[in-house]
């Protein structure tokens, strides 16, 4: 399955490729200077790109090239539809600023709205992110207030993310369109999806 925007292709990482994934992943260059670098082995990172059940990653791919990489995660409760977490990477520092951020969460976004139980697409950023918030709320995603800090994997001050997202109500069916290449609207956020 491939995902598209503007001149972008998104393709989901597989067995063969997915080696070109874990340097980026531990290079303190590609995620700077905002993101954090996990601490973990490539052989785990591996494990995760290809076999984890709730996220999905894909090459950002412009031109021929794989230029970054997103991948959204699938977070259930009980009783509860499917809030998608979502999060991009444009590996090359020379390569932010033209739009592929913003394009690549926009076909994140349009393939997340039409699958069964959406309830939510929300993402996270530092407050200093400009390039983030703005690429989200380019993607149709508003602005909610801090993240709280309970979410996150390591001790930070309670003021530290922004948190983004983007509400379906009622939740996605199957049967729902939208354009790729349109504007995520205002319907989209209060329940006009389109059917
Ligand atoms: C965040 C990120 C995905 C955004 O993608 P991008 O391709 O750089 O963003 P876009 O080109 O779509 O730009 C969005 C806007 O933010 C601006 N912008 C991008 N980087 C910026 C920066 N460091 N400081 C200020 N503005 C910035 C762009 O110029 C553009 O605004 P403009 O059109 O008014 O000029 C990318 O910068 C990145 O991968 N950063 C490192 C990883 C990261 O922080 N990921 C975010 C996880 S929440």
């Amino acid at each position: 399955m491939q995902l598209r925007a503007g001149s972008l292709v998104l393709e989901p990482v597989t067995d063969n490729d997915v080696e070109e994934m874990i340097p980026r992943t531990l290079s303190t260059t590609a995620q700077g200077p905002f993101k954090r670098v996990p601490a973990a082995a490539s052989d785990s990172l591996r494990q995760q790109f290809l076999t984890d059940p709730d996220r999905r990653y894909f090459y950002i791919v412009r031109g021929g090239h794989r230029v970054g990489r997103v991948y959204f995660r699938r977070w259930q409760f009980v009783h509860h539809g499917v809030d998608w977490e979502l999060n991009t990477l444009v590996a090359d520092p020379n390569l932010r600023g033209q739009g592929i951020g913003t394009d690549a969460k926009r076909a994140a976004i349009a393939h997340l709205v039409r699958e069964p139980h959406t309830l939510s697409i929300w993402a996270y950023t530092y407050r200093d992110n400009v390039g983030a918030q703005k690429s989200l709320e380019r993607g149709g995603l508003g602005l909610r207030g801090l993240l709280s800090t309970a979410r996150y994997p390591v001790p930070v001050p309670e003021d530290t993310f922004l948190l983004y997202s983007l509400e379906l109500h009622p939740p996605s069916g199957d049967r729902v369109r939208v354009d790729p290449n349109g504007p995520i609207t205002r319907a989209h956020h209060l329940g006009g999806l389109a059917r």
